[in-house]
């Protein structure tokens, strides 16, 4: 039976910096090549914020731009969810000091951190408190600053990364748009394959890293690649049996941005083109949890998703996590 209301996305926004790394800079920074970066990544450059602003000045302008396009004010925003794995301050959470930055008093505020799945793991958790009457409107705003936590003298992670942050409004619909199924998952057993120790750090750590550079991120390239590039399809097609769907009706994938070749292997598998593939890694590299709102905000600015299209957004991340939503775009 079909529910008389769902969480559905009613507004967008996203922040990428100005300041820009490409990968000729990358080139005289480590041993590279923006032909070896493009072949075997897709990635041209990245946006990176400046040392003195906080992320969460980028995440709050993100918020703000999401809750205008909903036409709403703050203060209708009950909920406040940041999906982060490179937040400003454990305490205060990045959410409370969004809820500060924007003035949205009536919020409750709350972080949560499944790395790259961030967003998809944060759209879930909301799309609960909508559906059981506990709230109207939630913002999800997912930021990153991946460049705080990349060592730049590892040329096997310092060419992927980027920053940015993406907002979405996630509002109680009766329309019958808004999300339909999502599906969560985590293999804790292979957490060691990427690693950003935060307050304390394990022998096999700080082994792992350059000396001194213990705060960065560690990264197995090509457990994460395989593991990657099973799960992205395994995962698309659950949530679209879940919901009863055929990949004839999905408009588009939004896939977390990692590497073109993990999509290409997700769209081989899943038997579809790459037109119906979003991308934009080629000028933000990845943004960990951020890179789906982006490319949400992005996708609905340019006019490319309208009422009644239905979207799967997949992610897999450190962890490991990985998850998949499915809905029908409410705006
Ligand atoms: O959001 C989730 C997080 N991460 C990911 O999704 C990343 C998943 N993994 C990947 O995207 C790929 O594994 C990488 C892009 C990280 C690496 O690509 P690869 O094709 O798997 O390369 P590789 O690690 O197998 O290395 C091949 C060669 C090595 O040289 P040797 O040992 O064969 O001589 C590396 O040292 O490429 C070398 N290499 C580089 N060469 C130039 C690694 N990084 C670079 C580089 N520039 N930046």
């Amino acid at each position: 039976m079909m529910k008389p209301f769902k969480a559905g996305i009613t507004g967008t926004g996203s922040i990428l910096p100005e300041k820009k790394l490409t990968n000729s800079q990358l080139e005289s920074i480590v041993e590279t090549s923006d032909e070896w970066i493009v072949k075997r990544t897709g990635i041209r450059e990245r946006h990176i914020l400046e040392d003195d602003v906080p992320l969460a000045k980028i995440a709050a302008e993100a918020s703000v731009k999401a809750i205008e396009d909903a036409g709403l004010n703050p203060v209708d925003i009950e909920l406040i969810i940041a999906s982060t794995c490179t937040p400003d301050y454990l305490t205060p959470s990045l959410a409370c000091t969004v809820q500060g930055e924007i003035g949205a008093k009536n919020a409750a505020a709350f972080d949560v951190n499944a790395a790259c799945t961030g967003f998809v793991y944060a759209l879930q958790t909301g799309r609960q408190f909508i559906e059981n009457g506990t709230c109207k409107n939630i913002l999800i705003v997912s930021a990153e600053a991946l460049s705080r936590a990349t060592d730049f003298t590892d040329r096997k992670t310092c060419v992927l990364f980027g920053d940015g942050a993406g907002a979405v409004i996630l509002s109680k619909v009766d329309d019958g748009t808004g999300v339909e199924e999502a599906c969560l998952g985590a293999v804790g057993d292979n957490a060691d394959v990427l690693t950003l120790p935060c307050l304390y750090a394990s022998d096999a750590d700080i082994e792992k890293r350059n000396e001194g550079k213990k705060q960065v991120l560690w990264m197995d390239g090509s457990e994460v690649f395989t593991f990657a590039s099973r799960i992205m399809s395994e995962a698309t097609k659950n949530v679209l049996d879940s919901a009863g769907n055929e990949m004839g009706q999905i408009k588009y994938i939004f896939p977390h941005q990692a590497n073109m070749r993990i999509l290409q292997n997700a769209a081989k598998r899943l038997d579809v083109s790459m037109d119906k593939i979003y991308s934009n890694l080629e000028y933000t590299g990845n943004i960990s949890s951020a890179s789906i709102p982006v490319c949400l905000d992005e996708a609905s600015k340019k006019g490319l998703l309208k009422k009644g299209d239905k979207i799967i957004m997949v992610a897999f991340g450190g962890g490991l996590t990985y998850g998949s939503a499915l809905l029908t775009w409410s705006k």
